[in-house]
């Protein structure tokens, strides 16, 4: 459902596409929250009606912890992963790269390994009910410190779970400062382990984070980018290097990076050669699903038919998805019309 309730993007359904950035800490329904709430004995800090009105990313990343705290079980979590593949279904989308940042999840700190085994098993039900397929990018809070990045890495190379295809970082970095350097170790061990790697940047940072974030971090996807619109030379490098940002219209809109569609760069960074693919960032929290984006960010820049086919490829080539699960999408894409 749009932002408006209205039934937006019903015609981008049928557009096959995969969705490369995407949070789980997005993806409550208030009526949930509000069951698992009243269960814990522990009020809501809003009406439900209000419960997701946000304008600022640092409300929206307090908000988050709020709601993933009441996540408790293992069964919440095995439910959220069904839902969210059910929600990939209903909107077409045939894969999804899905963060998990273990940091906003207070029922599982020091259980990571089984809060990922929580979630694959609903994953792993879903896969068996035909329902589409997930990748987990596992998260680094931009406020954690590079021991503890090394960490989560050095666990993840352990663990090498079979649902984990991915490190990523995302939270505020507004209020972290310049955080390339103290991540770069974490990244460097995660490519040697053949993690793939893909950073948040450009949202709460300048140009010069989405810099920081190839140049340091090695990042092989750009979560936002958006803001490297700024800097002339940042975008050469993305378009250069072919580094695909993973661009969420309604979120930069809602957390006021931008006043309107039309003042928002992803026409402009996609005409300047940058690979660019639409997602939802935080689809319940935003009151937004893929459709909606695609028609939001279509109408506003008159995308034809080939625009929208050549966003769609960057969304599967740019996902982590096997090859097996890329060849299917795309042979559907080739034979889409709208
Ligand atoms: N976590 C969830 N949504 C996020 C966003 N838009 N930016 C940074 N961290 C996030
Ligand atoms: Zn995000």
């Amino acid at each position: 459902m749009g932002r408006d309730g209205t039934d937006n993007g019903a015609s981008f359904r049928t557009l096959p596409k995969a969705e490369v950035h995407v949070h789980l800490e997005g993806c409550f329904r208030p009526d949930t929250l509000e069951n698992w709430a009243k269960q814990a004995g522990v009020p809501m800090p809003r009406p439900r009606e209000q419960l997701f009105a946000f304008n600022s990313l640092a409300d929206m990343l307090e908000f988050l912890d709020w709601a993933c705290g009441l996540a408790s079980t293992r069964e919440r979590l095995a439910e959220m992963a069904y839902g969210f593949c059910q929600h990939l279904a209903a909107d077409g989308t045939g894969y999804a790269d899905l963060i998990i940042n273990p940091t906003h999840w207070a029922a599982w700190r020091g259980r990571t390994r089984e809060l990922i085994d929580a979630l694959d098993a609903g994953f792993t039900a879903a896969a068996q009910d035909g329902l589409p397929p997930v990748g987990l990018c596992i998260s680094l809070l931009r406020t954690q410190t590079a021991a503890e990045s090394v960490e989560l890495v050095e666990d993840l190379i352990t663990w090498r779970h079979p649902r984990v295809v991915a490190l990523s970082v995302d939270g505020n970095e507004a209020t972290a400062g310049r955080t390339g350097p103290r991540f770069a170790e974490a990244y460097r061990r995660a490519a040697d382990a053949g993690l793939r790697r893909t950073v948040h940047a450009g949202e709460s940072s300048g140009p010069e984070g989405v810099r920081d974030a190839v140049e340091l971090l090695g990042a092989e996807r750009i979560d936002h980018g958006v803001r490297a619109i700024e800097d002339e030379g940042v975008v050469a490098l993305l378009a250069e290097r072919g580094i695909p940002l993973g661009v969420c219209p309604t979120s930069n809109l809602t957390l006021n990076l931008y006043p309107s569609i039309e003042a928002h760069p992803i026409e402009q960074l996609r005409k300047a050669g940058v690979k660019v693919s639409v997602n939802t960032d935080d689809p319940s929290l935003l009151l937004t699903n893929l459709p909606s984006e695609y028609e939001l960010a279509a109408t506003a820049f008159g995308w034809s038919d080939e625009t929208l086919r050549d966003i769609a490829r960057t969304s599967i080539d740019a996902s982590f998805a096997n090859a097996d699960v890329k060849a299917h999408l795309k042979s559907a894409l080739a034979r889409w019309q709208s």
